[in-house]
């Protein structure tokens, strides 16, 4: 087994062999599948579960996680021009190397997991790549998503760092920073609207902000509790919920799995180019701030 030699580390094998990374160090406990490189749990000793799982996830190769923290990439969202490839990309569908596991000076644990191209990549997408993923769990929860263009044509890269947060009950939540912001609104032929205040949510939503602020904050009535979300690397927010009837129709979810989750992500949409050589990082950063209001 890799990696195991780090004193906060351990890693279980799950069916079908897939992997899941335990950290538990003085700050925080974490849970990350090499499937998908997809972080399935993550709480701060002493407070409540900050990532939302749903409880009818499946865990199959060819299905990505629902809840955690999907990687979508290379692509967000449908592929612009193959519909039969899949959704949000390929990374959440594929395994992921461990890289390594250590210590930080401050105590907190750095693991790091790459992704390169294989043969089942370049059957989708015809490009040379390296990506790390590198995840420090401390107090606050950091990613970074680093792709390096290692082969010899420019290439277009859109994703997101898809992250479902844990809520007490979705009708007490709103979400802050975002008032003035321009998005895309999907639910509505992907007209393009203004926000006005604060985002509360009665109905589905699936939206894309454009260019907001970096940061922005969740807060939590019924949890009690504010947490602070942080971004880098990243053009647009993509705000989603799916709501009770599409909850219903999906498997993996449950019905009312929607009341207890809200997606806030981290988006790279539009894309961006990445010449041979050259990289880009995406990053969120996720902190609970205790008390609400
Ligand atoms: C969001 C998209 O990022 O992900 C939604 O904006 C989509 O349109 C949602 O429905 C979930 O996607 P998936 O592929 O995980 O079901």
């Amino acid at each position: 087994m890799p990696h195991t030699d780090c004193p906060d580390v351990t890693v279980q094998t799950q069916p079908f062999g897939f992997e899941k990374i335990l950290v538990d160090n003085r700050f925080a406990d974490c849970e990350i599948y090499t499937h998908g490189a997809h972080i399935t749990s993550f709480r701060v000793k002493g407070q409540q579960e900050l990532i939302w799982l749903s409880p009818n996830a499946l865990f199959l190769p060819d299905k990505a996680i629902r809840g955690g923290i999907p990687i979508c990439w290379p692509w967000f969202g449908a592929h612009p021009a193959d519909s039969d490839k899949p959704a949000h990309g390929f990374a959440r569908l594929s395994t992921w190397q461990f890289k390594s596991a250590q210590v930080q000076e401050d105590g907190s644990t750095e693991i790091v997991l790459t992704l390169s191209e294989s043969q089942q990549s370049l059957a989708l997408w015809p490009y040379k790549f390296a990506l790390e993923y590198r995840i420090v769990v401390g107090e606050v929860l950091s990613l970074s998503l680093t792709v390096t263009n290692t082969g010899e044509s420019a290439f277009e890269v859109s994703g997101a760092l898809h992250t479902y947060f844990n809520v007490g009950d979705i009708a007490d939540v709103r979400l802050q920073g975002f008032d003035g912001v321009d998005y895309f609104d999907k639910v509505d032929g992907n007209v393009q609207k203004q926000q006005s205040g604060d985002i509360v949510i009665g109905q589905e939503v699936d939206r894309v902000y454009l260019n907001p602020e970096d940061n922005c904050q969740l807060l939590d009535k019924r949890l009690n509790r504010t947490i602070a979300i942080g971004k880098s690397g990243s053009n647009s927010t993509i705000v989603w919920n799916p709501w009770q009837e599409k909850s219903q129709s999906m498997k993996d979810m449950s019905d009312e799995g929607y009341r207890q989750m809200l997606c806030v992500e981290a988006g790279l949409s539009p894309g961006v180019m990445v010449a041979p050589g050259q990289r880009h990082c995406l990053g969120q950063c996720l902190k609970e701030c205790l008390k609400a209001n």
